[in-house]
């Protein structure tokens, strides 16, 4: 018996190739999107009878419809959808290119946008279904070296709670997961401390066990997202001295 039908873009690599094959092994069957066949045929390897690709660019509305609707043709209705796909925090002010800002937001948040607007409807009719948004601890607050990112990830905060609220009473439950550092090809691009950081096996157990349970924000690890959650609370006048100083001056 399957657990149900679940979808995850970004699944190609890191966080949401170990949560496809962590939901694999909890019984779901998966389907798995990314740009990349061949990294997307790599993680169907991992679990051949329950992973299923099916390639996808989420910058292209019509094309989530399209895989939305395969998905639900091969496998059935999907019950989880997990808005995953992200670019990276690599950003300086010294260089600043408005094109590659927008383009954080167009991916991250418009990603995540073409995917609801893709799995709502059929979600909708059923009156039933999970949407989850990858966003980040980055979207707490703007970050030094990081403010095209953060702002993706703080535009996709809103909207999972938005959305949580206006779709709850229609059956639909709407989650936001906010992880700290991860070891990923994204964050393997990084030149500076990642404190706490953890492994994507280990991340994908803590998201399925959170999609699983019934509280809307999936955030680890707690030591680092307790910091920067105590931060998001601290005034201006307090907030910026604070990272200044953290930043040794960057900032
Ligand atoms: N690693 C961390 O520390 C960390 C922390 C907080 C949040 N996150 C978020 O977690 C998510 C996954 O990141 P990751 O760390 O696992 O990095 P990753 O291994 O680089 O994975 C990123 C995924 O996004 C996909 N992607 C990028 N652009 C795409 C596009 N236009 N269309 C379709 N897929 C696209 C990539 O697939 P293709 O290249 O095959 O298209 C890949 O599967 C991201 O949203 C990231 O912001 C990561």
């Amino acid at each position: 018996m399957t657990a149900g039908v679940a979808w995850i873009t970004g699944a190609s690599s890191g966080i949401g190739a170990a949560l496809a094959v962590e939901l694999a092994g909890h019984g779901w069957q998966v389907a798995v999107s990314g740009r990349d066949a061949e990294r997307l045929a790599a993680v169907r390897a991992r679990a051949p009878a329950a992973i299923h690709p099916f390639a996808l660019d989420v910058t292209d509305a019509d094309a989530n419809v399209t895989v939305a609707a395969d998905i639900e043709r091969r496998l059935g209705p999907i019950d989880r959808a997990v808005f995953n796909a992200g670019v990276g925090s690599g950003f300086s002010v010294d260089r600043f290119d408005a094109a590659d800002v927008r383009e954080r937001m167009h991916v991250n948040y418009g990603g995540a946008v073409n995917g609801i607007g893709a799995v709502l409807p059929a979600m909708r009719a059923r009156g039933r279904g999970q949407i989850a948004l990858t966003a980040s601890v980055a979207g707490f607050r703007g970050l030094p070296d990081g403010a095209p990112y953060c702002a993706s990830k703080a535009a996709m905060i809103a909207l999972a709670e938005g959305l949580a609220l206006d779709l709850a009473p229609r059956g639909i439950d709407v989650r936001v997961i906010t992880p700290g550092f991860v070891r990923t090809p994204l964050t393997d691009k990084n030149r500076f401390p990642m404190p706490f950081i953890i492994e994507p096996d280990d991340a994908a157990r803590r998201i399925r066990r959170g999609l699983d349970g019934r509280g809307f924000e999936i955030t680890f690890p707690k030591r680092l997202s307790y910091v920067l959650k105590t931060l998001q609370r601290l005034p201006y006048a307090l907030y910026f001295p604070l990272i200044r100083r953290i930043a040794g001056g960057r900032s």
